[in-house]
């Protein structure tokens, strides 16, 4: 595993999508045009984005929906076997498996990513979920550790295990709290260091996301604060001795004129389905740090419109300014999320991807 993913050699701007695997996507809609998480509408928008020259693909792990009128993530396609058949069916895409921990054993894992990197010449990604959303606990018949010590200190042993089987030449004892096992050895290996992501919004989540991953994702919801903390990140990565990207996630409503852009968020906005928003914000506050809790309750209708995600909405112009504003605050890259990522996606290839290509950002 000597070389390097081209996430870590170059540095464009990266851009993804996030959550087409799910029901509703990001939009937490009643609407029925909304989007639906069907295999034929993945694979049709995976080609469009690899023949576009995107750079990822990151799904969403969840196994119960939110509930609402429309149970917003009731129908979720399982994220290895998801990213296994995008990467059959691409040729340069990155595409993430999206895996929680304590339900998916590490050696296990350990082998799917090994498998999919040989299959795919290196561009399977893998974003781990340390867990915090409790009914799904309820469903998997798990409890949810309360405190993050446990959650994260599970998730450490859990990567510790993954990497010693990626990097060690000989069978190896693991002996650790949550895992004792006798002579584990993982062959094949991926063909490159699969680039880690990591979402933690907690300290010591963070801190997990510092000695691990690649990547950390933060919302963006006010840039001037965004600023501060990816520098604060960054020096935070820095003094352990690491690069660690910071991304965000945006939702885009891109039409040729503003007033038609405005007309559509509110399209969004006025047919929500409030009662799934309001269960996904009251989760986030009982079980998650994912959103600085100051700030939850002012970001209500940006979770029923892209689930907390930066809005890019406007001309191809002012979508363009938004996605500088992200990169000038510091930011790594950004996933996209669109109301129907396929319909919507190629006006964005041909309005907005040649605008930030001559701005220098891809
Ligand atoms: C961009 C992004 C992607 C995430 N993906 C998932 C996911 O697929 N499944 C999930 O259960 N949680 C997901 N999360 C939640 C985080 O992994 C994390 O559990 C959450 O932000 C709580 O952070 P904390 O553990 O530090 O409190 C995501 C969060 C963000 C911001």
């Amino acid at each position: 595993m000597a070389q390097q993913h081209t996430f870590l050699t170059h540095d464009r701007f990266l851009l993804g999508t996030f959550a087409s695997n799910c029901s509703g996507g990001m939009t937490v809609s009643k609407l029925p045009d909304r989007w639906e998480a069907t295999w034929e509408n993945n694979l049709k928008l995976g080609k469009l984005l690899d023949e576009a020259g995107m750079d990822f693909m990151l799904p969403i792990a969840r196994w119960i929906g939110y509930g609402g009128e429309t149970d917003f993530h009731g129908t979720v396609l399982e994220t290895m076997t998801w990213a296994a058949a995008l990467l059959a069916n691409t040729k340069n895409l990155t595409v993430f498996a999206t895996i929680h921990t304590v339900a998916n054993h590490p050696m296990a894992i350990a082998k799917q990513i090994a498998t999919l990197s040989e299959m795919s010449g290196g561009r399977v990604g893998l974003n781990i979920v340390a867990g915090w959303n409790k009914p799904e606990y309820d469903a998997l018949g798990l409890t949810l550790p309360e405190d993050h010590e446990t959650r994260y200190g599970y998730a450490q042993e859990w990567f510790d295990f993954i990497k010693r089987l990626w990097n060690e030449e000989e069978p190896f004892n693991f002996d650790g709290k949550y895992f004792k096992t006798t002579r584990s050895y993982g062959r094949p290996r991926p063909v490159l260091p699969p680039p880690i992501y990591n979402a933690a919004g907690s300290g010591l989540g963070r801190e997990f996301a510092m000695r691990n991953a690649n990547f950390l994702f933060t919302p963006a919801i006010d840039l001037e604060r965004s600023k501060e903390e990816v520098a604060q990140l960054k020096e935070q990565a820095k003094a352990g001795g690491r690069d660690v990207g910071v991304l965000t996630f945006s939702h885009v409503v891109c039409r040729p004129t503003e007033d038609e852009a405005k007309a559509e968020l509110k399209r969004q906005l006025d047919n929500a389905d409030w009662g799934a928003v309001d269960n996904l914000v009251k989760l986030q506050f009982a079980h998650a740090h994912s959103f600085p809790h100051d700030l939850l309750a002012l970001i209500r209708e940006r979770m029923a419109t892209g689930h907390g995600g930066f809005p890019l909405v406007g001309t191809p112009d002012q979508v363009a300014d938004g996605i500088a504003a992200l990169h000038e605050a510091g930011f790594r890259g950004t996933t996209l999320s669109f109301f129907h990522y396929a319909n919507e996606f190629p006006y964005f290839r041909d309005e907005v991807l040649p605008r930030l290509a001559a701005r220098g950002i891809r």
